[in-house]
């Protein structure tokens, strides 16, 4: 990618996107191309045709997705399934169409079989059965990853795909109906210590482990990876150390300061038991992650509810 080169990162308001624009504008990169959903439905066929017949861009991020927690992935099934499907067709299908120089693809861990061996390798993707509560979206991502490997093989394009682990960081989902584990606990306990309440509670048993990584690390992974890398592998992006949900919970309960307890509903479903990336690979290609997991949630507490 040149300076001047004319990037499209699509879904630039989204956590991922915001991260990208931020890492490419520090680079140096000012030709971006930048709609919202507002002004790009990206599952309209017609409207991203005609999108890249106007704007032709050279190089894209593909960050815009239907996107969320267990509870959206399950409750809104078919939304997760077409929206997805709809979207990295059309933009993956115009940037073969109108002769994009690179396309990166963000796919997700969570599109791994639930009981993978640990640490995930690249290779155990389509090994074994989804985690049925975000199976739609995971089927939608497969199928992404499955575009750009075999666009690569018939037309000779340059499309490459990651898997990034769990992500944190600005511009995340705060909304406790739709956002992720990490989002949900800072918002829970941040509400918890100025209401006084004697205790937090949270879903699960606890003892799932996740990974976690700032998307200030993604973004230079998926720069990096832009530069650095060519192939059909969807690389693995994270840290290559995992927490369990209680442990987290204990941090960030530390970080805000509540003096509360801790209180787990049993009932509620756990999700997959462990999901660490074996991140061999991207180390191997020449890119570690920066940002350890206390420092990273300090400053997004601070960021989004002490300024
Ligand atoms: N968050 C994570 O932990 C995580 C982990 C692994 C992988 N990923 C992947 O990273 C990508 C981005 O995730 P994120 O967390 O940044 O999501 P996000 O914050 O929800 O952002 C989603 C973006 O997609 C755009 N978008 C959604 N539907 C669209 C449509 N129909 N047309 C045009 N744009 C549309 C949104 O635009 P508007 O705001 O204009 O609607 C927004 O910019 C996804 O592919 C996701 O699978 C995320």
């Amino acid at each position: 990618m040149e300076k001047r080169s004319k990037i499209y990162v699509a879904g630039h308001t989204g956590m991922v996107g915001s991260a990208l624009v931020r890492k490419l504008q520090k680079e140096g990169y000012s030709n971006l191309v930048l709609k919202t959903s507002c002004e790009l439905d990206l599952t309209n066929q017609s409207a991203v045709e005609s999108f890249f017949r106007n704007e032709n861009p050279e190089y894209v991020f593909l960050a815009a997705a239907r996107v969320g927690g267990i509870e959206a992935n399950n409750k809104y099934r078919a939304n997760f399934l077409y929206e997805n499907l709809m979207i990295q067709n059309n933009v993956i299908h115009q940037s073969y169409v109108h002769g994009v120089k690179k396309l990166l693809f963000l796919a997700s861990s969570c599109i791994y079989p639930k009981l993978a061996p640990q640490p995930i390798k690249e290779e155990y993707l389509l090994t074994g059965k989804l985690e049925p509560t975000n199976e739609p979206y995971a089927i939608a991502k497969i199928a992404g990853v499955k575009m750009c490997e075999n666009y690569n093989l018939q037309y000779g394009s340059n499309f490459i795909s990651v898997m990034p682990t769990n992500l944190y960081g600005p511009n995340d989902h705060y909304d406790l109906k739709t956002s992720h584990v990490l989002p949900a606990m800072l918002r829970r306990f941040h509400e918890a210590k100025f209401s006084q309440k004697e205790f937090v509670e949270l879903w699960g048993s606890g003892t799932p482990r996740r990974e976690f990584l700032h998307v200030d690390d993604l973004a230079e992974a998926c720069y990096h990876l832009m530069h650095k890398y060519e192939g059909n592998v969807s690389v693995n992006i994270g840290t290559g150390k995992d927490i369990s949900i209680e442990e987290l919970a204990i941090l960030i309960k530390e970080i805000v300061g509540y003096k509360g307890e801790i209180s787990w509903d049993t009932t509620k479903p756990d999700g997959t038991p462990r999901k660490l990336l074996d991140v061999s690979l991207i180390h191997s290609l020449g890119w570690k992650h920066s940002i350890k997991l206390k420092e990273g949630i300090k400053k997004v507490y601070k960021e989004r509810f002490l300024n």
